[in-house]
């Protein structure tokens, strides 16, 4: 490891240099893994001549890992997740050589190799809508003043006459939300399918046996997508007495909240979606919206009936609209949002989950970077939006008691901080012991192993973490980040045969969670 070290002081002599050069792109165009930051052309990304390397710095102490952090970041290299003894980067081979100059090559394992094959594996078919879109696709080559020949048009129309008309029944049997076997867990959807998918769980459950499914409107992306969710509650809620009980006492004071938790409607948000490439956890999240709500409504002694009687769960499964979408359409590595950031040259977008305002830093990383912070706290739209949802629990006469961000990959189930080990939660021994309980839930489904820990000593310590202001600002008890699967072998490009068992998996632990919660602060022996 002297080597190392040594190395590493070169480069930090050499990093500095590197970037009065240009600090916007240290290196020369050909070289740069990111066409995707450019503006579009319409033509979609591709990654044939990268690899992810898994590099080990368990050798390291944390101020050579700060190094190295520092300087890939100052690369605008792509770091794909880290641990306490390794580090996943995606590189292009003259990528790999600079790091090999630092770093010895002994330290490098092979990941991925090839990225571009796993990333046409990955891609959904698309079975459910196909046939809408391509009704949506006529539509608007018939409704358009483009130039097509009269010819042309009535004979598109006249093929269209052809085909039966789809009735709204047919398309709701399609999804068949009366089953979780439905055909929609197995495979990606785009943005619209997932409303639509919550749209249908309306129409199908909402009122069916007390249970109640509303839509709620979070906010606006910069590309003006809108940011939705749901929630699910019973009709049999039993706190309308005690909430107007509640406002006659004086507030004073955390202590004062939290002697009267079970006078207020305990809320449970779960969010997805920060990173637009980690596909897996949207689709996570509506699974479990979708199994909460079956179980409920079919199963009044269920133990998602007896939940809802006292907690309200809200789902917001895309909190990043534009970075989905430009995952799907353009550039499958995209991971921030699509805001303009008035960076120098081309480069778009923030890092969501370095946005967030508790004890927020600005990056090294310049706008080019896929960890870019920002240039303050809630600069996206996407994180100011969902802090104002969560931070206004009290408006809506209710208290946001559990918050879970889904992410992939790695398998963790974590509790703040994410920014520093130093900053302990005064709850970190419960925090500790709900976890623990949530990853063996997750295990015990399929056998795959899931860690749980604190986020800043299971991966590599970052400020601006949604678990860190969801704690420390908003005063959620039980605040957790997860990872779900995998751990080595598609990272990012997730089959869709696994989204079921990745599924399955999470709603286990969150249904763990929950009860865990119930039993301790709603119903305590
Ligand atoms: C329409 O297309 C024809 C041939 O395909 C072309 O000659 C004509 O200029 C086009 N008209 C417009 C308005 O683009
Ligand atoms: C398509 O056909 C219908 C009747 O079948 C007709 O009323 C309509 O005007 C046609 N539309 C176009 C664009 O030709
Ligand atoms: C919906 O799922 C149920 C249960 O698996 C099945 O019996 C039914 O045929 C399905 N309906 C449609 C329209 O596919
Ligand atoms: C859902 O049902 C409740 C009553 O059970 C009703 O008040 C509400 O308007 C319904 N919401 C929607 C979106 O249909
Ligand atoms: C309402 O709360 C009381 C006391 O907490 C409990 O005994 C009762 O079962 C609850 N009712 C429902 C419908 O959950
Ligand atoms: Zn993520």
């Amino acid at each position: 490891m002297r080597a190392l070290t040594s190395t590493l002081l070169i480069l930090s002599l050499l990093t500095p240099s590197l970037a009065s050069i240009n600090p916007q792109r240290p290196f020369d165009a050909n070289t740069s893994p990111e066409p995707s930051s450019s503006l579009d052309d319409g033509s979609v990304d591709r990654y044939d001549d990268q690899q992810v390397w898994r590099i080990d710095w368990s050798g390291m102490n944390d101020v050579n890992k700060r190094d190295i952090i520092d300087a890939i970041n100052l690369l605008d290299f792509d770091i794909w997740h880290t641990t306490r003894s390794t580090i996943d980067i995606r590189l292009n081979p003259s990528q790999l050589n600079v790091l090999h100059s630092f770093i010895p090559s002994s330290h490098f394992t092979p990941f991925i190799s090839n990225l571009q094959g796993l990333v046409d594996l990955s891609s959904d078919s698309p079975y459910l809508d196909q046939e809408a879109e391509e009704e949506e696709e006529e539509d608007e080559v018939l409704n358009s003043k483009s130039n097509i020949t009269e010819d042309l048009r009535k004979k598109k129309n006249k093929s269209r006459k052809g085909k039966k008309p789809k009735s709204p029944k047919e398309h709701i049997d399609q999804y068949n939300l009366t089953t979780i076997e439905t055909p929609f867990h197995d495979n990606f959807h785009p943005l619209k399918e997932m409303y639509k998918f919550g749209d249908v769980l309306i129409s199908t459950f909402n009122g069916t046996n007390g249970i109640e499914v509303e839509e709620i409107d979070i906010g606006t992306t910069f590309e003006g997508k809108s940011i939705k969710g749901w929630t699910v509650k019973s009709h049999d809620h039993n706190n309308t007495k005690a909430i107007s009980k509640a406002h006659n006492q004086p507030e004073s004071g955390r202590e004062k909240v939290e002697n009267r938790l079970d006078d207020v409607e305990l809320e449970f948000v779960v969010q997805a979606g920060q990173h637009g490439r980690e596909w897996v956890g949207p689709s996570s999240a509506l699974y479990f919206l979708h199994h909460l709500i079956l179980r409920a409504t079919t199963e009044p002694t269920s133990d998602a009936a007896i939940l809802l009687r006292s907690i309200r769960f809200t789902i917001v499964p895309q909190i990043n609209p534009d970075g989905y979408a430009y995952s799907r359409d353009k550039s499958r590595m995209w991971r921030k949002n699509r805001q303009e950031v008035g960076g120098k040259g081309k480069c778009l977008g923030i890092d969501l989950n370095s946005n967030w305002g508790y004890k927020w830093r600005s990056s090294k990383s310049t706008a080019c970077s896929e960890g870019y912070a920002g240039k303050e706290a809630f600069e996206a739209y996407e994180t100011k939006a969902m802090s104002e949802y969560l931070s206004g629990a009290g408006e809506r006469s209710n208290r946001v008691r559990a918050f879970v961000d889904i992410h992939s990959y790695g398998q963790l189930f974590m509790f703040p901080f994410a920014h520093s080990c130093d900053d302990f939660p005064p709850d970190a021994e419960m925090l500790m012991e709900a976890g623990l309980g949530v990853a063996k839930a997750m295990r015990t489904k399929q056998g795959e192993g899931y860690e749980a820990g604190q986020a800043c000593d299971l991966t590599y310590r970052a400020p601006g973490d949604a678990i860190d202001y969801t704690y420390g600002i908003t005063d959620v008890r039980w605040s957790y980040s997860a990872e779900l699967r995998d751990t080595g072998t598609y990272g990012f490009m997730l089959p869709p045969k696994l989204i079921r068992p990745t599924a399955d998996e999470l709603t286990a632990g969150l249904m763990y969670l929950a009860k865990f919660i119930y039993a301790l602060e709603v119903n305590p022996p």
